[in-house]
């Protein structure tokens, strides 16, 4: 931090020129004879044990290859939005970076992510204890916690077991009040998938600078006081949805608020990558100055095709070069019989 102004990135969106790390690349011919190249994580070596609403676990390996491409080697990895802190889990257990700070404004998220880091077997025993039912679910919802270990648990189970992880005050329950759906309360609550999870991330904790329960802002300007070089740091932004994140956060962006994101991002010396849900507003913010956004396909792979979620994601830079693959994971198709993996540094 604090380097020259004239030396900032411009904030660009290049193309790949070489490839490597741990990541695979398969070929594949699309319906319309288009060739794309997928960019795919073999297996998740750690999955956050929150399920997070516009969580960004299948966005890791694009930031990873970020990184690399731009020879790039972080001290520090920030996310000052972390919500389930899933691409800083992956950096920073795959060693890319040697340590994460993570910010967050959600009191409870933010508790949530201070005990796995420092109080993790109390969670943990807490975990295999509780009562997953609508009268515990009610009693979290209800409750206004101070303590940061009553947050921490209130965060983990609210958010595994209300509908799609939202911890916004309007989302219910699984399944419903009257229990009348397919799906239990209890059908994301896991407890051992928890606890190893949990135990996961705990392990990393000497690698964590910080959790800080704050602003964005706040975030940045404790990473400044740090007087760190500006290649050393590494932000990664990921804001609060532009459409429908009322329903979705507890705490969300007004119009001002992306804008002064936007404002503070583009004047950042240090290298940082931002995603957001793509939408012509977005869009729009980001395209002035000289700065292209740039659209990401995400696929996922399980799901049956009938159901199979399509998902997009909008990344802004000031990384000289990004990724050339535009798809971050392979269909289900794809993973069968006849999907050649290419050499590497092989083109689409
Ligand atoms: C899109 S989510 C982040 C998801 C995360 N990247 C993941 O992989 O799970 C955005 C997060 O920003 C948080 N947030 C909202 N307003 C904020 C602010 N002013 N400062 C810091 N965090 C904020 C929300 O609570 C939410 O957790």
């Amino acid at each position: 931090m604090g380097s020259d102004p004239e030396t900032q990135r411009a904030p660009v969106l290049g193309r790949a020129s070489e490839r490597s790390g741990s990541l695979s690349e398969v070929r594949a011919e699309t319906p319309n004879g288009h060739r794309e190249l997928p960019l795919v994580r073999r297996e998740a070596s750690i999955v956050s044990p929150l399920r997070y609403p516009g969580g960004k676990r299948r966005l890791a390996g694009f930031v990873a290859e970020a990184i690399r491409l731009n020879s790039l080697q972080p001290c520090l990895f920030v996310e000052p939005f972390a919500g389930g802190a899933s691409v800083a889990l992956q950096l920073v257990k795959d060693r890319l970076v040697e340590r994460i700070a993570l910010g967050e404004k959600d009191p409870l998220v933010a508790s949530f992510w201070k005990v796995v880091f420092q109080d993790s077997e109390w969670l943990v025993e807490r975990v295999q204890n509780v009562k997953v039912d609508l009268a515990t679910w009610d009693q979290f919802k209800q409750g206004s916690f101070t303590s940061t270990r009553d947050q921490a648990l209130a965060c983990l189970f609210l958010n595994r077991t209300s509908f799609s992880g939202i911890l916004a005050a309007t989302a219910g329950p699984i399944g419903g009040r009257q229990a009348s759906s397919k799906y239990s309360i209890d059908c994301r609550f896991p407890v051992d998938t928890l606890v190893r999870r949990i135990r996961e991330a705990a392990a990393l904790a000497d690698r964590v600078e910080f959790v800080a329960n704050c602003d964005w802002r706040e975030t940045l300007r404790r990473i400044a006081k740090r007087g760190m070089k500006r290649d050393e740091v590494f932000y990664y932004f990921d804001p609060p949805f532009y459409q429908k994140a009322h329903r979705l956060y507890s705490h969300f962006f007004s119009d001002r608020q992306h804008r002064a994101l936007r404002d503070k991002v583009l004047s950042m010396p240090s290298p940082w990558l931002l995603s957001y849900d793509p939408c012509a507003p977005i869009i729009h913010l980001y395209s002035q100055n000289g700065c292209s956004p740039r659209r990401l396909e995400l696929l996922y792979s399980t799901a049956p095709r009938a159901t199979q979620a399509k998902a997009e994601e909008l990344i802004v830079s000031n990384l000289a070069a990004l990724p050339s693959a535009t798809r971050l994971w392979r269909s289900a198709k794809e993973w069968q019989v006849g999907c050649q993996p290419v050499a590497r540094g092989g083109r689409a």
